[in-house]
C-alpha cells in the first residue's frame, strides 16, 4: 500500500491501532478502519488522496481523536489518515505575530510556544493536552475564554489544505486585510474533514493577559445567573463565565476526591474568570449580586494554585461523568434564552424520564450549554442510547424555535447529522453539498460526516 510514498512504519494495520485511531471520544459506533496513515509532508497527503481517489477508497482525517460528535469515528474500512507526525512548529513571525504550525500540533504545545515568545494563543478547553491544531480548525473549537477572545476561526489567518481532487489550496498565507473574494479559509473552518485535510495552519497570536482571579459563586435560581453575568461584565473584564449545575458538582467531586468550593450547595454555580486588576469591582459586583438576591455565597481563588482548583470543579466535568455513559448533547441559543430553555428542557425530562437525571455545565457566557443525561444505574446501554435517540427530535425542536444551534461547538460529525435540519435549512443544505461536490467530487472526504452520504 502507497509503496514508494510511505515507509513501513508509517502504516499501521494491526488490531490494537486499528481500534486506537479508528475512533474518537464518543462512544457507540462500529471501528472498522482498514488501516492508518501518518504522513509526515504536505505531498504525502497528496499522495494519499490521489491512491484514495483511484480506489474510491474514504479517508477519515485524524487529530487529537477528542471529539464528541463521531467526526474521526471510521466504521467501515476507510483508510484513517492521522496528523500525529505532522506535528511540528514550522514558522514564526514576531513582526505579524503569527505562527505556522502543522495540523498535527498539540493545542498545548502551541499554547506554551506562544508564551515562550512572551505571546498567547487563548483558545483553550480541557482536553488542551491532546486535542491537535487541525482538528480544532476543522471543528471550530470553542471552549472556555470564547466570551473574552473568540472560537478558533478568530486566530486563523491562513492554512493549507489537500482538498478532494488531490490538489493543494493555499488560502490566504497569513494575511490580515484581503479583499479578493470568497475566502476559502472560513469555508475549510468548521468543515470537519468533508471538504479538505488541513494540512498547515496559521495562526495569529496576542498580548498575554494579566493575572487572573477566579470566583466561584453559587446562585439559586437559573434565571438569575444573567443577571450575575451582567453585573460581571459591566464591572470586570471578564475572561471566562462558566457554569455548573449541583449534580454536575457533585460528579466531578466525588471523581476527582475535590471538596466543594462553598459551605452549602446551591442548585447552580458559576465560574468567573477575570483580571486580577479588577479584584476590588468584582467584590463589589459580588455585593450587588448578593443584595439583588440573585447569589448566596462566593469563594475568589488567592493564588494561581488555588484558581487551578477551582478551574478543576468546571473542567473535569466531562470526563467524571464519562462512566454514566452519558447521552450528550452540546446546544446554544442566544445568551437571554438560555433560562427559559433550560427550564423547559428540565420540565420536558422531568415529566417524561422521571428516572433520568440532566447534569447541566457549559460555557453560559456564550449561551452554550452542555446537556447530559446520565443512564440511570442498571439500565443498560443500547437501551439508554435509543432512548436518548429519541429524545432528540424533542429536544432540538425546543433548540429550533429559537433558531438556536444543535451543535455550538463539538460539531455534527455522525452523531447529528440526521437533525442537521433542525438548525439549517434545505437551501443551505443543498448549498453545503453543491460544495462539498465541488471540493470533493469523488466523495472520499469523511463521508457521511456533517452531511448524509449521498448515492452519487
Ligand atoms: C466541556 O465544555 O467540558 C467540553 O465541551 C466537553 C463536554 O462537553 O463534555
Ligand atoms: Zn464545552
Amino acid at each position: 500500500m502507497l509503496a514508494g510514498v510511505l515507509e513501513a512504519k508509517q502504516i499501521k494495520t494491526d488490531a490494537a491501532a486499528l481500534a486506537k485511531w479508528g475512533k474518537d471520544w464518543t462512544n457507540g459506533y462500529t471501528v472498522a478502519p482498514s488501516a492508518i496513515v501518518f504522513p509526515e509532508s504536505n505531498q504525502q497527503v497528496i499522495e494519499i488522496v490521489r491512491y484514495a481517489i483511484d480506489r474510491g477508497l474514504p479517508l477519515v482525517p485524524s487529530g487529537g481523536r477528542t471529539g464528541l460528535s463521531g467526526g474521526a469515528v471510521a466504521s467501515s474500512g476507510e483508510l484513517v489518515v492521522s496528523f500525529d507526525r505532522m506535528n511540528h512548529i514550522l514558522d514564526f513571525s514576531p513582526q505579524d505575530r503569527r505562527v505556522t504550525c502543522q495540523a498535527g500540533v498539540l493545542t498545548n504545545t502551541l499554547q506554551q510556544f506562544a508564551l515562550d515568545q512572551q505571546l498567547y494563543y487563548p483558545v483553550d478547553f480541557a482536553s488542551s493536552g491532546s486535542s491537535q491544531i487541525g482538528g480544532n480548525v476543522a471543528t471550530n473549537a470553542g471552549g472556555i475564554r470564547v466570551i473574552r477572545y473568540g472560537l478558533t476561526r478568530d486566530w486563523v489567518v491562513g492554512l493549507r489544505a489537500v482538498t478532494g481532487r488531490a490538489t493543494m489550496l493555499n488560502c490566504n498565507a497569513g494575511l490580515i486585510k484581503n479583499a479578493t473574494g470568497y475566502d476559502f479559509r472560513h469555508l475549510l473552518v468548521g468543515s470537519e474533514g468533508t471538504l479538505g485535510l488541513i494540512t498547515e495552519v496559521d495562526l495569529r497570536l496576542t498580548t498575554p493577559p494579566p493575572a487572573q482571579k477566579v470566583m466561584i459563586v453559587g446562585i439559586p435560581e437559573v434565571k438569575n445567573l444573567l443577571n450575575v453575568l451582567q453585573v460581571f461584565s459591566r464591572a470586570t473584564k471578564v475572561s471566562a463565565f462558566e457554569f455548573f449545575s449541583d449534580l454536575a458538582l457533585e460528579k466531578v467531586c466525588a471523581h476527582r476526591k475535590l471538596t466543594p468550593p462553598l459551605r452549602h450547595s446551591v442548585a447552580y454555580y458559576a465560574l468567573i474568570e477575570f483580571d486580577d486588576s479588577d479584584t476590588e469591582v468584582a467584590f463589589d459586583a459580588f455585593e450587588q449580586a448578593l443584595s439583588g438576591g440573585w447569589a448566596v455565597d462566593a469563594v475568589m481563588s488567592q493564588s494561581e494554585a488555588q484558581a487551578q482548583s477551582l478551574w478543576a470543579l468546571r473542567e473535569g466535568i466531562s470526563e467524571s461523568i464519562a462512566q454514566y455513559t452519558p447521552y450528550k448533547n452540546d446546544v446554544s441559543v442566544c445568551i437571554h434564552q438560555v433560562p427559559e430553555f433550560l427550564e423547559e428542557v428540565d420540565g420536558f425530562v422531568q415529566a417524561n424520564y422521571p428516572d433520568f437525571e440532566v447534569c447541566w455545565y457549559g460555557h453560559i457566557g456564550d449561551g452554550n450549554l452542555h446537556l447530559n443525561i446520565l443512564r440511570p444505574q442498571g439500565m443498560d446501554v443500547a437501551e439508554f442510547m435509543a432512548k436518548g435517540h429519541a429524545m432528540s427530535p424533542k429536544i432540538f425542536a425546543m433548540v429550533a424555535a429559537r433558531q438556536g444551534s444543535i451543535s455550538a461547538e463539538h460539531g455534527v460529525g455522525l452523531l447529528k447529522q440526521e437533525f442537521l435540519g433542525y438548525s439549517r435549512s434545505d437551501e443551505e443544505i443543498d448549498l453545503m453539498r453543491g460544495l462539498k461536490a465541488l471540493f470533493d467530487p469523488h466523495q472520499i472526504l469523511n463521508p457521511g460526516k456533517l452531511l448524509k452520504a449521498t448515492t452519487a
